[in-house]
């Protein structure tokens, strides 16, 4: 794993981050961003930032002020810095419940929501600590809906949305037997059993499906899944995770 740190402005990572599809941390003053093989050059050359090889497993080299997605949207623990990106989402996680805002997972499903106008609502499923859903929230989509077979996961992101003063509804629900809630949005960051189940209860309300928590092996049957929807962005790590914004 590689690690690059660089310092720069807004400008710098408009041009960088299509470049960088796992984000950019802050670290103090510092930017950083991985990157499971070596950076393509023309980000080197635009940032003229330092490389340094690091360990692979994200736990082992967390920094101190979360994730900056896009330049848009921070997401930090609340014992981390607060960044200057204008939306600032704050997660605890507790236990084994998912959704720190540290996977690349998460992170592309909030760079592909970020390309589209909020108009209308988002169903989360799988929603973890609430992570995606706040950041939904944040951006102005409404009503905003979560779900988590995880009871835990649930309760964290109640108080997650309390945090962040955002009004969401989140139950407890394990979509291997129940219906999904359906909106405008699905944000669909779970393994490919959960697609199974959402794709077969998809209806027209539904305009597009940001999936992801599949690796590139799944992806084909997992779009075959949901009929009717094309793949307008795909978005990839070198581990092989991949995220799409599936639009009808
Ligand atoms: C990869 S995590 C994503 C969490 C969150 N959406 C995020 O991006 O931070 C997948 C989540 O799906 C949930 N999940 C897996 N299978 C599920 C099911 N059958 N019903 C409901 N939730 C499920 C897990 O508990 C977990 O929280």
């Amino acid at each position: 794993m590689y690690r690059l740190t660089f310092s720069g402005d807004e400008d710098l990572l408009d041009v960088v981050l299509p470049l960088l599809p796992a984000g950019v941390h802050t670290d103090g003053d510092e930017l950083v961003a991985f990157s499971g093989a070596p950076f393509p050059p023309a980000v080197l050359e635009a940032t003229g930032g330092a490389v340094d090889e690091v360990p692979a497993d994200w736990r082992q080299r967390q920094v101190g002020s979360g994730v900056v997605i896009s330049g848009v949207v921070s997401i930090r623990s609340p014992f981390e810095q607060k960044s200057s990106a204008p939306i600032e989402v704050v997660v605890e996680r507790r236990g084994s419940a998912f959704g720190s805002g540290s996977h690349p997972t998460t992170q592309m499903c909030v760079a592909l929501l970020l390309e589209l106008e909020p108009s209308g609502g988002v169903a989360d499923l799988g929603c973890g600590v609430g992570t995606l859903a706040i950041v939904a929230a944040k951006l102005g989509w409404a009503p905003v809906v979560g779900v988590d077979r995880v009871p835990v996961a649930i309760e964290v992101a109640r108080e997650n949305a309390a945090r962040n003063a955002v009004n969401i509804d989140l139950a407890v629900s394990d979509l291997a037997i129940d219906d999904p809630p359906l909106a405008e949005v699905l944000l669909v960051n779970a393994p490919p059993p959960v697609h199974a189940r959402v794709a077969a209860a998809v209806d027209e309300r539904v305009r597009h499906v940001i999936v992801s928590g599949i690796v590139a092996d799944e992806v084909e049957d997992v779009v075959k899944a949901y009929a009717g929807f094309k793949v307008a962005k795909a978005l990839g790590t070198e581990d092989e995770w991949i995220a799409l914004r599936l639009s009808c």
